[in-house]
């Protein structure tokens, strides 16, 4: 239960990215032995990915924000449905497990809220690498005598498919050439720490990533870099109620065209190595945002937009380039007062000064966060029903905004 009206003040500090841990969680499989991840967010999918690579033999201990994975000489290669189900990440086990094992078979999971989530480029990446890939039963198997690096050419920039194709291309034979890359800092993350393993990788935050096969790769110790996405979702809720936040824990690189965006709505910002500030003096004007791969306007901030553009001076009008049913929960918002129209993949959204509590429910991590801030801004209490959803990528996301002067209960 929210209560609106309250101006975000104060200090969060953001732990590891959430797209960025599970990634190299999974890269443990690529060695045998030991390897340690360091400043791990604490949110459900790191212990749902725990579960998955313990079905896969690999033993796996959680100690507070370090995770320590030791992975067997030989790990199995078919990741079943009840570990996989629960989270879609868990696809990236696909490239470590063709690498290691030759063979993979991982479960596909079910329907997700924001659109369809095909594997195709993922399949022809390691086709290109001379795996046979197919959909069986419900699993994406695939299977190879040897790797053989390739130039491949991703149709979209595909963060999940660079990822698995990446981590099949470090021990494959010979050159692999990855053209139309994703060049997200989670990315960039993976690639430093497959380097720190012993691959040998270049071309990392570009569009062309270049990989040189090796034998083998060995262990080591890593840091998860912040999380971009949580650390823009607490600024851009200071534009949201007219606070005054600071983050810290965060590049504020890794998040240039975001704040300039809240520039333009108003805000005052102030930068530094790990972190920033975000100070919303008047209520924002309205801007447009269009959703693009890095270094565009993160798809994972879309429902945090439209609820800014809910309470903005001015009609602003946001579009989805990158999920196709990601508006879904603009209905939601509705229900809260945003004077919202939905045509194809723009919404366009006239601000109001202030929305109207009802209850509403959340389908997904972010529309859950965007449903919250949107909260904050209406007139008495709001209920946000199925807030698990946002346990799966904001740690402590209710006690937060205790600390930043909210009125707000958790029932569930
Ligand atoms: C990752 C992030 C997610 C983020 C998204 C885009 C994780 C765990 N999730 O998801 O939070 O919203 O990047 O920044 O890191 N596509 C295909 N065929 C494929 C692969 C993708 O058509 O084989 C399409 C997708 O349907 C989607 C678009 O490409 O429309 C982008 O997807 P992708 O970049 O792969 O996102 P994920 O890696 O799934």
């Amino acid at each position: 239960m929210v209560s609106g009206g309250s101006r975000l003040n104060g200090t969060v500090r953001v732990g590891g990215a959430k797209n960025s841990v599970l990634k190299l969680m999974a890269a443990a499989l690529l060695t045998e032995g030991t390897t340690t991840i360091t400043n791990c967010p604490d949110i459900l999918d790191v212990p749902l990915m725990a579960d998955v690579l313990e079905g896969l033999g690999c033993d796996v201990r959680l100690d507070g924000d370090i995770v320590h994975i030791t992975t067997p000489p030989e790990p199995r290669y078919r990741a079943d449905f009840e570990a996989v189900e629960k989270f879609r990440a868990s696809v990236c086990v696909l490239g470590p497990l063709v690498a290691r094992r030759r063979r993979a078979v991982v479960a596909l999971p079910g329907g997700d809220a924001i659109g369809s989530r095909p594997l195709d480029m993922h399949q022809s990446g390691l086709r290109a690498l001379g795996a046979s890939s197919y959909i069986e039963h419900g699993c994406v198997v695939a299977s190879a005598d040897r790797l053989v690096g390739a130039e491949i050419e991703l149709e979209f920039p595909s963060v999940g498919a660079t990822e698995n194709i990446l981590m099949a291309a470090v021990l494959a034979e010979g050159r692999t050439t990855i053209v139309n890359a994703a060049r997200e800092p989670d990315i960039v993350d993976l690639c430093d720490m497959l380097v720190k393993m012993g691959a040998k990788v270049s071309g990392a935050g570009s569009s062309v990533l270049t990989v040189d096969g090796v034998a083998t790769l060995t262990p080591t110790t890593h840091r998860v870099i912040g999380d971009r996405i949580v650390a823009a979702t607490w600024g851009m809720a200071a534009s949201i109620t007219r606070g005054d936040v600071t983050v810290e824990g965060i590049d504020p690189e890794h998040l240039s065209l975001v704040l300039d965006k809240l520039r333009g709505v108003g805000a005052e910002i102030t930068k530094w190595d790990d972190g920033f500030r975000v100070v919303q003096a008047e209520r924002a004007t309205a801007i447009n945002w269009a959703t693009l791969p890095y270094p565009g306007f993160p798809t994972d901030l879309q429902p945090i937009a439209i609820a800014l553009a809910a309470v903005s001076d001015g009609t602003s009008v946001i579009t989805e380039n990158i999920f196709e049913a990601r508006f879904r929960f603009v209905e939601e918002m509705m229900r809260l007062g945003a004077q919202a129209r939905i045509d194809g993949h723009h919404v366009a959204v006239r601000g109001v000064e202030q929305l109207s509590s009802a209850h509403v429910w959340s389908s997904d991590i972010r529309a859950g966060a965007g449903l919250v801030l949107a909260a904050l801004v209406a007139d008495g209490q709001t209920t946000v029903h199925d807030v698990f959803h946002i346990d799966r990528g904001y740690p402590f996301f209710v006690e937060i905004l205790q600390e930043l002067g909210v009125e707000i209960t958790r029932e569930a």
